[in-house]
């Protein structure tokens, strides 16, 4: 039990390291919760003009769930599990930002990636076909997520599909509002400001 919370928390204080919020006041683009949609993600970030930050900020977020895995793997599996959840939700609901973080899409990539890679390729397929055809992130995100406990199932892998259908629960609370315009017409598609 002690290194599965240690996991757990490890995750969570990596996880909630606001990458996008500290990359773009960084590049002098101020508070990004004040662009686009207020989110602190990299699909926001892109909302500046600055593809190499958000880029930037794509990468820092998927590895606040990859490295705090690494270290807790050293501990057994378990508490490797622990530290994933632990990363996505400190992601998603950061101590320091009163709560609201972002909406867990790069975390959850930065996760399934030594935990699965076979399935972060498959779950990036699915990401960049629908966000090529559909030219919305959020929908692409939520589709994702939805198939990625589904491919986990079937292939086996049910530890991490059932952690992984935790992670998409959260993710899809986060993308809410995402959701609402989705389905009233009014979400924005990438490259539009
Ligand atoms: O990855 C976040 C994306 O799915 C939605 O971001 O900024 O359009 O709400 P945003």
């Amino acid at each position: 039990l002690p290194t599965l919370i240690g996991g757990l928390v490890l995750g969570y204080l990596f996880g909630s390291i606001p990458s996008g919020l500290i990359l773009s006041r960084l590049a002098g683009f101020g508070d990004i919760r004040k662009i686009g949609s207020g989110n602190i993600g990299a699909t926001n970030v892109l909302r500046t003009g600055n593809k190499k930050l958000a880029a930037a900020t794509l990468l820092a977020d998927a590895l606040k769930g990859t490295i705090p895995i690494l270290i807790a793997w050293q501990w057994g599996f378990e508490p490797a599990l622990a530290a994933a959840f632990g990363a996505f939700l400190g992601h998603c609901f950061p101590v320091w930002l009163g709560f609201k973080g972002g909406k867990g899409v790069a975390t959850f990539f930065g996760i399934l990636l030594p935990l699965s890679w076979p399935t972060l390729i498959a779950a990036a397929a699915i990401w960049i076909g629908t966000a090529w055809f559909t030219r919305y992130s959020s929908l692409a995100a939520l589709l994702t997520s939805a198939l990625t406990p589904v491919i986990l199932f079937v292939s086996g892998q049910t530890l991490l599909a059932e952690l992984f259908l935790a992670v998409t629960f959260i993710l899809w609370y986060r993308h809410r509002e995402n959701l609402r315009r989705l389905l009233n017409g009014t979400e924005s598609k990438i490259g539009q400001k």
